[in-house]
């Protein structure tokens, strides 16, 4: 057996989001947000649940910051939920929803534990839905204002945030596909709210640092590496408009490049941007865009590989094909490729050059539940974990500055559309009586952090 080793101050733990976690949906003045209108909405969730009572984290948030400490982690992300805040979006301060926070930051710091503050994972107040929602761009300046709001009020002891969760699946898993809240299909709405999204960040990166001095602000972007399924320049064509799409339409705007005009190019010949392009875009949006930041977090689950076929119910997008059928795949249909999250990190280290990478989400969905002793042997999970931070490990190797990993999740949740049927947890949660119970995977992840390394 050998460790192969992280650096002295590499910060590991684990990541949840409020209405995955939370429940109280109604409590303490929290208004509606979208996940509640959509989840509620027959047909959109897989299993007919939604958010309500969730882990029941909003009580139990003292048992389970006690559980992380006993596991060891040094840092815990998590979100705030607007509707908490700003029950109709904007205008008046629900005192309440910001006690919660203040309660969870300071136990968290008690425990010695590095709280993340990610402020938007896509639990929108619905009044602001019900104006335009994020195709709109008053959305990003209402985002502003709930910024400020939290900034001030966690700013002096939260010097970690993360601006948006997974801008791709904020505009167009939800507003182009509809199989997220708010469940619209509509290409141009899509990117249109792609634009605000991240408008929304660049206007956000100073409001935060005014707050909260010292603080270290990102974003968190879902990346898919991708490669061709074979040298044909169509598929190298397939390739590329879907790295465009996934990936280059988010990092080249956030890294002073603008939009991909290969990626204009192909929307304006679909028919999904007007002949004069991208209109939405006004002067001085793509400077503000393009704001200085701390780091970039990366979700990274699994690879895509590409091929030429246009399906016309996917509109025409290229289609993802699997190469490796004897891979394995998870219960999300999800290949287990561990070698592409080394190949995305150094990606990034070399074409963007972000001054830190976090891995702000990886994890797997396996459902073994609890055996006849109570225990979980969850040994896929722990398998994945491992090979991910040994590729993540290869990656630094490289040189990419990656700071630290946090998995997906602490706990199983509300997996959105598919409901609670995927457990993501390296804690398994009995849903009947809301018992914890650390899975295999967690207590092999305690001594991977006591010990800063992997053993292989
Ligand atoms: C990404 C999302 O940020 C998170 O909310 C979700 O549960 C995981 N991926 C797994 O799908």
């Amino acid at each position: 057996m050998a460790l192969i080793g992280f650096p002295k101050d590499f910060l590991w733990g684990t990541a949840t989001s409020s209405y995955q976690i939370e429940g109280a949906a109604t409590e303490d003045g929290r208004g509606e947000s979208i996940w509640d209108r959509f989840s509620k909405t027959p047909g959109k969730v897989g299993d007919g649940t939604n958010g309500d009572v969730a882990c029941d984290h909003y009580h139990r948030y003292r048992e389970d910051i006690a559980l992380m400490k006993s596991l060891g982690m040094q840092a815990y992300r998590f979100s705030v939920a607007w509707p908490r805040i700003l029950p109709t979006g904007r205008g008046k301060v629900n005192p309440k929803g910001l006690d919660f926070y203040n309660r969870l930051v300071d136990g968290l710091l008690e425990a010695g534990i590095t709280p993340f503050v990610t402020l938007y994972h896509w639990d929108l107040p619905q009044a602001l839905q019900d104006q335009g929602g994020w195709p709109r761009r008053s959305t990003a300046e209402a985002f502003v204002e709930y910024t400020e709001v939290v900034a001030r009020a966690l700013g002096d002891r939260v010097k970690n945030w993360i601006t948006h969760n997974e801008p791709w699946c904020i505009s167009l898993l939800s507003h182009e596909k509809g199989l997220h809240a708010p469940g619209l299909k509509d290409f141009r709405l899509a990117l249109a709210a792609s634009h605000h999204v991240l408008l929304s960040h660049g206007w956000a990166v100073p409001v935060i640092r005014a707050a909260s001095p010292g603080a270290q602000v990102g974003i968190t972007l879902n990346l898919s590496p991708a490669e061709p399924a074979s040298a044909s320049a169509a598929d190298y064509d397939a390739f590329r408009h879907h790295d465009g799409y996934f990936n280059r339409w988010f990092l080249d705007p956030l890294y002073g490049r603008h939009y991909p005009a290969d990626m204009i190019a192909d929307y304006i010949k679909a028919g999904h941007l007007p002949s004069e392009g991208f209109t939405v875009v006004q002067p001085g949006d793509l400077e503000a865009i393009a704001v200085d930041t701390d780091f970039l977090g990366v979700n990274y689950y699994n690879r895509a590989v590409l091929r030429s076929d246009k399906v016309p119910e996917e509109k025409n997008h290229p289609r993802t094909v699997h190469l490796a059928p004897e891979s394995e795949w998870t219960e999300m249909g999800w290949e287990v490729h561990p070698d592409s999250l080394r190949k995305l990190l150094t990606r990034l280290h070399v074409d963007y050059g972000p001054r830190k990478l976090y891995v702000t989400e990886n994890g797997a969905s396996f459902s073994t539940p609890p055996d006849a002793q109570g225990r979980v042997p969850d040994e896929k999970r722990l398998n994945f974990l491992r090979d991910h931070f040994l590729a993540a490990r290869k990656a630094m190797d490289a040189g990419a500055p990656l700071a630290g990993y946090f998995v997906w999740s602490f706990m199983d949740n509300f997996e959105w559309d598919r409901g609670y049927a995927q457990r993501f947890g390296i804690v398994w949660v009995d849903y009947k009586t809301q018992q914890r119970i650390p899975k295999d995977s967690a207590l092999w992840y305690r001594d991977v952090i006591k010990a800063n390394g992997v053993q292989v």
